[in-house]
């Protein structure tokens, strides 16, 4: 087990350089098995989500090759298997193996995949996506047995422009016979990525990063190569900790149209930002306006950043609110702040913080990935020494954050226990 120690309140100054997106990587890893040739991708980011991935692709026999920021993967002898539940059960994505091998085998049996704990997280539209397009799914407990005699393009209607459901449906689609489409498409940058990895591919995708996208299966897909786009979560979480702490701290290699609800919201507020080509500049001011916000699917505020953000809502003068639309259960960093000093009150699937509070150092724990960013913000910019545990939540979705935060004058310190 591991904690992070934070000795907070010094000035964060310099330069940190964004990675590749998790929630990027997380859905082209397990896309390339539908290749049938060798994918190389690039700028993948070093997370222990992307060694899940690694372990559970060549527990199926693929050829895996991983060097210092590229993958590369050869999935031409995989063999259908059933991946054991203890693997699936490590991360949310597990479940684009669902689609992938059904796409390719026209069988998958798979258990419920794991991710976070911030509310129930169904994958009905996932599975009414697979029906629509030819699979009988079987469920037992938490196990699906998913197979198909011909995979047949059809209109898929999502009830909620789920992200999951989105790219589950275009990895069978892109291999069914004819034309789908997706209606109510999520409509996040990680959808065009995917799209256009699989058109690289061969695939015939439209309309990615719209509510509406046209696909015409095809019979294979080849060798390809891609980037990873930079990671608009990691980046929002360092521009927060610079506006609570930064003195022109510059966040790089960013796309800032993927994070303008973050940075216009944070305008609002009175923040300190200056935003480049591919850069943002943001140092720490003081009377920020309160603000409203409320969790959305892009380009609305990304419920990803809702944890992160409400560290430095404590900062504010008067009172905030955030509403959380997308998770039932996404406040467990809340009791964290408060025990730090803020003044924060739930009620149902709204905060309202009250501030300014000046935060101070407490023992801590990382509750899920986002809500150990808060954490991390909060003891960045709080008096004295915070100690944050269950910190493997963190390592999931944040590359080298300590060396990165180290590199800009934090006082922060991984520790075995
Ligand atoms: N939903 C359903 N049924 C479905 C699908 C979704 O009811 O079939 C509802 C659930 O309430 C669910 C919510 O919609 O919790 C959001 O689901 P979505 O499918 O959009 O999200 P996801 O694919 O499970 C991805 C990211 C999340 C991110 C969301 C929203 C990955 C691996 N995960 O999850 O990332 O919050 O999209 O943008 O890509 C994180 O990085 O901390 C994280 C949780």
């Amino acid at each position: 087990m591991k904690q992070i120690k934070i000795e907070g309140n010094h000035i964060l100054e310099g330069e940190i350089k964004i990675s590749g997106a998790k929630n990027s990587a997380v859905a082209l890893i397990p896309a390339s098995l539908l290749s049938d040739g060798i994918v190389k991708i690039d700028n993948v980011p070093d997370i222990s989500d992307v060694d899940a991935l690694d372990e559970i692709l060549t527990y199926l026999g693929a050829d895996v090759k991983r060097q210092e920021g590229t993958i590369e993967i050869d999935s031409s002898k995989i063999q259908n298997k059933e991946i054991p539940e203890n693997i699936s059960k490590k991360l949310r994505a597990s479940y684009y193996f669902m689609s992938a091998l059904l796409a390719k085998f026209k069988k998958v049996e798979m258990y419920f995949p794991g991710g976070c704990n911030i509310g129930s997280r169904p994958i009905d539209q996932t599975l009414k996506a697979f029906r629509l397009l030819g699979a009988e799914v079987i469920e037992e407990e938490n196990k699906y047995t998913i197979t198909a005699k011909e995979l047949i393009g059809n209109n898929i209607y999502l009830d909620m422009p789920s992200v999951g459901a989105t790219i589950n449906a275009m990895l069978v689609a892109v291999r069914a016979k004819g034309k789908t489409n997706i209606y109510n498409a999520a409509k996040e940058p990680e959808i065009v990525s995917i799209a256009t990895f699989l058109n690289q591919m061969g695939a015939k995708i439209l309309g990615a990063g719209t509510n509406r996208i046209e696909i015409v299966g095809v019979d294979k897909l080849d060798s390809c190569f891609t980037e990873v786009i930079p990671d608009r979560i990691e980046a929002g979480t360092y521009i927060i900790a610079g506006a609570m702490t930064g003195k022109n701290l510059k966040i790089t290699n960013i796309i800032p149209e993927h994070i303008e609800s973050l940075t216009t919201k944070m305008q609002e507020m009175g923040c300190d930002i200056k935003i480049g080509e591919d850069y943002v500049i943001v140092s720490k001011r003081e009377n920020l306006k309160p603000v409203k916000i409320q969790t959305q699917g892009y380009p609305g505020f990304a419920t990803d950043l809702q944890q992160p953000i409400t560290a430095l809502l404590t900062m504010c003068n008067g009172l905030s609110t955030l509403e959380e639309t997308i998770y039932e259960n996404r406040f467990n960093n809340v009791k964290y702040l408060n025990k730090m000093g803020a003044s924060i009150i739930i009620e149902g699937r709204k905060i309202f913080v009250n501030g300014p509070t000046l935060l101070s150092g407490k023992k801590v724990e990382a509750t899920d990935l986002r809500a150990g960013a808060c954490m991390v913000v909060a003891a960045l910019a709080a008096q004295g020494e915070t100690t944050i545990t269950s910190i493997e939540y963190v390592l999931r979705g944040y590359e080298k954050i300590i060396e990165k935060l180290t590199n800009v004058g934090a006082k922060i310190e991984l520790q075995d226990i």
